[in-house]
Formats: C-alpha cells, sequence, structure tokens
C-alpha cells in the first residue's frame, strides 16, 4: 500500500455556489470515462437534507455518482450538517462540533482505494471548516494543487485574483493548478462581461485558464490532461 502516492486536486472557488461540485464531477466523469478509479472527498458539507431518516450531502451524492460510486457514500462526507451555514455554525445549531481530526483522517479511505482524489472545500478559501480553521487549512495539510472555480459573470476578475493572492499569502503558500471558468446560470444578454472574461483573466493570473465549461454542458470545450495537474499530497495528513 503506497496511499501518500496516490495524487490529488483539491477543488475551490470564488465563492459558494459558483459551480465547484458541477466542475468536479464534471472532472471525475471525464478520468473514469478515461479508466481512472476516481476518489471523490467533501470533508464537510452544511444545508444537507434528510432522506429517508439519514442526512445526505447532494454535493456528495453528485460527485459519487459522477465517479461512478467508488467505495462509499458515507466515506465522500463524513460530517453533514443540516443548517446552511458555514460548517463550524452548522454543527453548533445542532449541539455538535466539527471534528479536525476526522476532516483529515477522512482522506485516508480514499488515498487507499483510488488512482486520484477530488477533494471539494466548502465555499471558498476563507471559509471556516471549525471555529479556528479554514478551507485553506484542510487545501494546505492535504497538499494537492488547488483548482480554482470562478463564474464567468461581471465580478469574476477581482473575485479570482482574491482567490489567487490568498492561495500565495496563506501560510507559505498553496500551489494553484489553473483555474476553470464555469457558467453557473444563462448567461446574462445584459452581461457583457462574459465575452471578454476569460482573456482579460489570462492577462492577470499566473495560473493558467486550464477550461471553461458552458451552461449545462456536460464536458470542458478543452482535453484537460487532469492526470497530469493532479500532485500527491504531503505525507502524515
Ligand atoms: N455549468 C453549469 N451548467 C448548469 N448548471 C450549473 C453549472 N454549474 C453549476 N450549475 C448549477 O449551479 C448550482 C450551484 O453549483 P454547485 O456546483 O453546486 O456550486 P458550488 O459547489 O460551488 O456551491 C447547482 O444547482 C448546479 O447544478
Ligand atoms: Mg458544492
Amino acid at each position: 500500500m503506497k496511499p501518500q502516492l496516490v495524487p490529488g486536486i483539491f477543488v475551490t472557488g470564488t465563492d459558494t455556489g459558483i459551480g465547484k461540485t458541477y466542475v468536479t464531477a464534471c472532472i471525475a466523469r471525464m478520468l473514469r470515462q478515461r479508466g481512472v478509479r476516481v476518489g471523490v472527498y467533501k470533508p464537510v458539507a452544511s444545508g444537507c437534507v434528510l432522506h429517508d431518516g439519514q442526512w445526505i450531502s447532494e454535493d456528495a451524492v453528485t460527485l459519487w455518482e459522477a465517479a461512478g460510486r467508488l467505495g462509499s457514500l458515507e466515506a465522500v462526507c463524513p460530517q453533514r450538517f443540516a443548517a446552511p451555514l458555514a460548517p463550524p455554525l452548522a454543527a453548533a445549531a445542532e449541539d455538535r462540533a466539527v471534528d479536525p481530526a476526522l476532516l483529515r483522517s477522512g482522506l485516508q479511505y480514499w488515498l487507499q482505494r483510488a488512482d486520484l482524489v477530488l477533494v471539494e472545500g466548502a465555499g471558498g478559501l476563507m471559509s471556516p471548516v471549525t471555529d479556528n480553521e479554514f478551507v485553506a487549512d484542510l487545501a494546505y495539510d492535504f497538499g494537492f494543487p488547488l483548482l480554482v472555480v470562478a463564474a464567468n459573470v461581471l465580478g469574476v476578475i477581482n473575485q479570482t485574483l482574491q482567490t489567487l493572492i490568498t492561495a500565495a499569502t496563506f501560510r507559505d503558500g498553496l500551489d494553484v493548478a489553473g483555474i476553470v471558468l464555469n457558467q453557473p446560470n444563462p448567461a446574462r444578454p445584459d452581461d457583457l462581461s462574459v465575452a471578454t472574461n476569460r482573456s482579460e483573466l489570462a492577462r492577470r493570473c499566473v495560473p493558467p485558464i486550464l477550461a471553461e465549461l458552458a451552461w449545462q454542458a456536460e464536458e470542458f470545450e478543452v482535453s484537460v490532461a487532469w492526470e497530469t495537474l493532479a500532485r500527491a499530497g504531503h505525507p502524515g495528513t
């Protein structure tokens, strides 16, 4: 068993609701079609829904289905909370707390059975995951390169650069493999920025714009070598 050599990508975004899950699912499907055993991991989820007496993370279900149901759904997201709040607040609302050790140990399950792991963070890099840790702390400890998902709307240049600055300055820096420009809603005809956002971002961002995902698209407009972008994480997570 060589769990620490399993490569991964940590998918983050400029905000919540911009398409991290949609994009991660798309990557998982692509990889699976190429014969890769894909592990998907959502360390913590809030806003979960009650289904047949079980609290379900809809993100976890989407990711698990896209990955071809490798492993167990429980292991995709071991910590689930009901309130649609940041995880520490959602946990407190039910007199619980996010388990910081489980956030990390939950990854091991996937390192032992997948060829590649896709981790989806909650919210953005500076979203709290516990009372004193951020998504960026988890990304740092896992050690996988980041993929930044950004929505192709007016404001994306500011949001993306803020995320990249956070990545560069958090502790001693987080590697960013690249950016995916996603269209989570039908493009508004009055949003002229949609036509120029990609080139304007490319001029200003050091990491590459790897691909775009159109509204309701099931594939990126280019073929991306996700396996090559993925890297093994830090030993000991
Ligand atoms: N490219 C897309 N085409 C169609 N719907 C999308 C696309 N990207 C995101 N969505 C939808 O937008 C909503 C938010 O996306 P989601 O992936 O859940 O965001 P996040 O994981 O960043 O919170 C979901 O309902 C999702 O299905
Ligand atoms: Mg999500």
